[in-house]
């Protein structure tokens, strides 16, 4: 048997994904119309003798209650959300809830991190793993070297595919192959999470009892149960023939900032078409909007027929789209009320705003418009402005 966690973090995390994530976590945040976790939830689909997913992060339980139990009926797998009491890192989360992942006694876990965007080639991967014979395989990228330092880098030998070498967002350039944010382990994972947690706290005893100053440097060192995948067990790990690498040539970005999440909605979007093609909207029928490329319109949403919609345009739940309104590149989210003949491109249009009739909203990278209801009395814009623009300053900086 197979599991798979998805490591979801928590309201402390994804500060840069902010206004975005101000209303719904931003797992939840939807990309081509279906919330960011779901993505990565409906590729386990693919694995073979997959038992269970769990969500872990700490955000509060009631947040994915609804989620983890529709997405579980809709796709036929079991899908449970494990609520940490507080952020153990990327690793520590997954070692505070061993006994229940092994339960099913898994030969193999996947463990993905929920804001990575990928065509998550998990069944070639775990096929991958089973070749090489070690404790772990990691997903892997190539990206432009000016980029590379936002993640972490890594050295594979280029005939076994073992990982070499692997520094965290290095300062100084050593590879422009990256880590995915991907994995599949075997259970073994857990020992090696445990030697890092029991050695911190061997350490943290010794030095208690050696010195004062040294216990003043003891205390700025992580709590033992704290413990991240990628400094501490990738780094260490590295060049012991113990994890490998599997290179995929497919899509790979990470959803970090809200500009990133249009580029990542039409990318899923493009995938719908081999996917999913009944979530694209197909412009049939007298009564439908002129689409032009890759669409998606929620079924409670109510789009005039003269407006022409796409390329990269998601449309979320009763949103309402009047007469002759043109919409390129961009997320509609839920209660947004676009009126007659305004333009909207290349932007996010947040809950519940409202864009007044022949308005053009466009943004040379990115925008995004929320608290916009009433947007027509012109001093509530106004003031509307100058919040958008703090948070933006916020969000940016
Ligand atoms: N449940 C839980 N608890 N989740 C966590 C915690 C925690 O304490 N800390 C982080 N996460 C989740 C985040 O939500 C995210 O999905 C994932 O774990 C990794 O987050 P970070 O540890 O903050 O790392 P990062 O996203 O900056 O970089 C990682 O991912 C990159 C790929 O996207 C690193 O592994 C990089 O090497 C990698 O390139």
């Amino acid at each position: 048997k197979v599991v798979a966690v998805i490591m979801v973090g928590g309201p402390t995390k994804g500060t840069r994904f902010r206004p975005l994530s101000l209303n719904v976590p931003k797992p939840l945040f939807p990309l081509a119309g279906q919330p960011m976790v779901h993505h990565p939830i409906s590729a386990c689909k693919r694995i073979p003798n997959l038992a269970q997913i769990y969500l872990i992060g700490f955000y509060e339980e009631r947040e994915f209650t609804l989620y983890v139990s529709s997405i579980s009926n809709e796709l036929k797998i079991p899908v449970r959300y494990l609520r940490e009491d507080k952020p153990h890192g990327s690793a520590g989360g997954l070692y505070n809830f061993r006994d229940l992942i092994m339960e099913e006694s898994p030969s193999h876990i996947f463990l993905l991190n929920c804001d990575v965007c990928s065509s998550f080639p998990l069944p070639e991967m775990l096929d991958a793993h089973r070749r090489y014979g070690g404790i772990g395989t990691i997903l892997v990228s190539k990206v432009s070297a000016e980029s590379a330092s936002e993640f972490g880098e890594l050295v594979a030998d280029q005939t076994t595919n073992e990982l070499l070498h692997y520094t965290e967002k290095p300062e100084t350039f050593v590879s422009d192959r990256i880590n995915c944010g991907v994995y599949i382990f075997t259970p073994d994972i857990f020992t090696a999470i445990q030697d890092v947690s029991s050695n911190r706290r061997d350490r943290a005893n010794l030095r208690r009892v050696s010195s004062f100053e040294a216990l003043q440097s003891a205390t700025k060192t992580f709590p033992s149960d704290f413990v991240r995948l990628d400094q501490d067990i990738l780094s260490p790990l590295a060049g012991k023939k113990q994890l490998y690498t599997y290179e995929t040539l497919d899509f790979w970005e990470q959803i970090k900032t809200p500009g990133m999440s249009l580029k990542c909605s039409a990318l899923y979007l493009a995938q719908f078409r081999h996917t999913s093609p009944h979530l694209l909207a197909n412009g049939d029928g007298t009564k439908s909007p002129t689409i032009s490329g890759d669409v998606y319109i929620h079924p409670s949403a109510k789009v005039h027929p003269t407006a022409k919609i796409g390329p990269n345009v998601s449309i979320s739940a009763n949103a309402r789209i009047g007469a002759g309104v043109r919409l390129i590149s961009c997320i509609i989210l839920d209660d947004v009320e676009i009126k007659e003949n305004a333009i909207v491109i290349h932007s996010i249009v947040g809950w519940k705003s409202s864009i007044g009739r022949w308005s053009r909203v466009q943004a040379r990278l990115f925008c995004f418009f929320t608290f916009l209801s009433h947007a027509n009395s012109s001093n509530k814009l106004e003031e509307n402005l100058g919040n958008i623009l703090e948070i933006a300053k916020k969000s940016y900086s």
